[in-house]
């Protein structure tokens, strides 16, 4: 890969942006440990690796890192048990590497959406519908947000009033707390079809 940036781009700083993703809703059971573990490799193993990989020639061009996380980061989330704790690993990963990184000229930013208009829950098993549409968010203004955060020399962004105030409310409460308020939320995006 880094091979292939030189090659196109010889020139310039380096944008990263560790985008892909993949969830599974519904409790954990072992017998969809492959979707389980196919979602930390995608989720946090590429996102090392990718980071790893480019790191030097962002160290010696200058740029920028940024990593797609969640506020589901900021509490457990049973029925998405694996999802979320992705989640949290990338959000505090990515806030410890922006703090390693001070004074190299490369910056490393976690963008945290709520719930956004994308083909996300379909991916991950869910009929259309099940999933509110009310209080979501478009791709353009999640990635706006990021970028205004990237500009600021922020290393957090959750986009959104809303997801601001959930994700405050959620990191504050003891974690036992905000896992039983989040498991009465996703308990309803089972993927099995055994959601209330
Ligand atoms: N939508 C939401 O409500 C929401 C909320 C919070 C966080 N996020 C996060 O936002 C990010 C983008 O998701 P999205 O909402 O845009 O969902 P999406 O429309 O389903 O897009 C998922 C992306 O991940 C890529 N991907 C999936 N499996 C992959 C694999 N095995 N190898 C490489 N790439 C793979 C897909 O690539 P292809 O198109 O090539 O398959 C696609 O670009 C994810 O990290 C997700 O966790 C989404």
């Amino acid at each position: 890969m880094r091979q292939c940036v030189e090659r196109t781009a010889p020139h310039g700083r380096v944008l990263l942006i560790n985008n892909s993703g993949i969830g599974a809703f519904g409790a954990f059971s072992g017998r969809d440990a492959e979707r389980q573990l196919a979602m930390i490799d995608v989720n946090v193993r590429a996102l090392v690796q990718l980071t790893g990989l480019l790191l030097p020639l962002l160290r010696a061009r200058g740029g920028a890192i940024m990593n797609v996380a969640s506020t589901v980061a900021f509490q457990p989330t049973p029925f998405a048990a694996t999802y979320g704790a992705t989640k949290a690993f990338v959000l505090h990963w990515t806030i410890a590497l922006d703090h390693e990184l001070r004074g190299s000229g490369v910056r490393a930013l976690a963008v945290c959406p709520g719930t956004t208009r994308t083909e996300f829950f379909q991916s991950a098993g869910l009929a259309p519908g099940t999933v509110a549409a009310r209080g979501s968010m478009s791709s353009d203004e999640v990635v706006e947000a990021a970028f205004r955060a990237l500009a600021a020399g922020r290393s957090q962004v959750v986009p959104g009033w809303l997801n601001k105030a959930y994700t405050f409310a959620a990191s504050k409460l003891p974690k036992s707390v905000a896992a039983g308020l989040a498991a009465r939320v996703l308990r309803r995006r089972r993927s099995d079809g055994a959601g209330a």
